[in-house]
């Protein structure tokens, strides 16, 4: 008889519908990800992750890998299983005409449409439900997904890569390149693994960037960039066909909208947000922009006087910091975030369990900075 309360081995379980979940990163969009995994008798049977939106959910992707009849099983997913009709069927359906008599959740989905609601239709028909199982895990792993429902505004991820000196490019704004292969390789999962980028007018116009995934297997994010006085030269790369991802042009009101002409025929929109008194477009604004468009991540890559606005406002969730031990030097070069910063070292802010990546010779470290978004509380719903 499977146990009732959460145990280790519910989360030995849970564990592996969160590395299935992983698998998507990047993928699903507006959807949270979803793993899950099957057991009959302490052994896996079925294994499946919602891979997109419109594709099977991660329980029905699971009871159609574990083949046969699936009586008594239990089942382990790291976000409750829906119980309304979005893309595809309830996930709540599909469980019950298994015969599964228990499942292990990890977090509740915060989705008003849902929000306990998958759970008691489980447990109405007789299913024995534990919820909260690696709930901080699940949480984290969609604290995307958290964010946007709770405040329709996008993850903002800062990413920067710094001298062992702290500088972002040299005086005369050379910055190619500060790390090596390996670290550069990295930064493309991340644009990979993100549903936005966005970068300032100051990176556009010196850096020419392309801000697509080179990677083979990699997908490109949709391309944000701000120029706010439509300033940037049509033939630069990012307004190129050289993506399937759209660019979008982040630009005021008070632009010479007449220049939008120059993009006639190419993959680019042009979003007018709201300006502060600086004449600078307003960050929440910028992000609001971006998730309009159901987005629910931005990597943020510079330069620093984008990330020092979007820092003062408190709007940056995650960094990935890159270092390279190189020496640049100048009083005059720039550093990861401008701004106004803070006055005393008790007001800075400290990443939460750091990670550190040893890339070539380069280091990484990431965490996110602040709280993660919280979600619906199990004893409540
Ligand atoms: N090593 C790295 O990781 C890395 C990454 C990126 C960039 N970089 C380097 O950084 C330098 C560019 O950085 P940057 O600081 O000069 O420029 P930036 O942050 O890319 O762009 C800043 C400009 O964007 C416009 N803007 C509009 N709304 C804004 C807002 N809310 N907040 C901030 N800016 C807003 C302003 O231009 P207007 O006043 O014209 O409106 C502002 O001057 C380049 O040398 C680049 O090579 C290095
Ligand atoms: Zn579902």
């Amino acid at each position: 008889m499977p146990a009732t309360q959460p145990n280790e081995r519910d989360e030995r379980f849970m564990a592996r519908a969160i590395e299935l979940a992983r698998r998507a990163t990047g993928r699903t969009r507006p959807n949270p990800l979803v793993g899950c995994v099957i057991v009959r008798d302490g052994e896996i049977v079925g294994r499946g992750f919602h891979a997109r939106a419109g594709d099977a959910h991660g329980e029905v992707a699971a009871i159609e890998d574990a083949d046969g009849d699936l009586e008594g099983c239990e089942l382990f997913v790291n976000h409750e299983p829906c119980c309304h009709y979005g893309r595809t069927p309830p996930c709540t359906d599909a469980i019950l005409d298994t015969g599964i008599e228990r499942v292990v959740v990890g977090t509740i989905d915060p989705d008003p449409r849902v929000r306990g609601k998958g759970i008691e239709t489980l447990r109405a028909a007789g299913i024995e439900v534990v919820c909260g199982v690696l709930e901080e895990e699940s949480r984290r792993l969609n604290a995307p997904f958290f964010k946007y429902i709770r405040h329709r505004l996008p993850w903002v991820a800062a990413k920067w890569a710094m001298s062992l000196d702290g500088k972002i490019a040299t005086h005369a704004g050379d910055s190619r390149w500060i790390t090596g292969e390996t670290a550069r390789r990295r930064v493309h999962r991340l644009r990979d693994h993100h549903d936005a980028i966005l970068v300032g007018t100051g990176t556009l116009l010196a850096d020419d960037p392309r801000l697509t995934c080179r990677l083979d297997d990699g997908r490109d994010p949709v391309r944000f960039v701000v120029d706010a006085a439509l300033q940037a030269p049509a033939d630069h790369r990012v307004f190129q066909h050289d993506s399937d991802a759209p660019t979008v042009v982040l630009a005021s009101e008070e632009a010479d909208h007449s220049r939008r002409d120059r993009f006639a025929g190419a993959d680019v929109d042009v979003v007018t947000v709201a300006a502060d008194d600086n004449g600078w477009l307003n960050p929440r604004g910028i992000l609001e922009a971006i998730s309009e468009r159901e987005l629910l991540s931005v990597l943020v890559e510079g330069g620093g006087t984008l990330l020092g606005s979007l820092f003062d406002a408190e709007l940056v969730d995650y960094v990935y910091g890159f270092v390279a031990p190189r020496l640049i030097g100048g009083a005059d070069a720039p550093t990861p975030f401008d701004g106004h910063g803070i006055d005393s070292m008790n007001m800075s802010r400290r990443l939460t369990d750091p990670v550190v990546e040893q890339l070539g010779d380069d280091v990484l470290i990431h965490g996110p900075v602040g709280e993660l978004p919280t979600a619906p509380d199990p004893e409540e719903v």
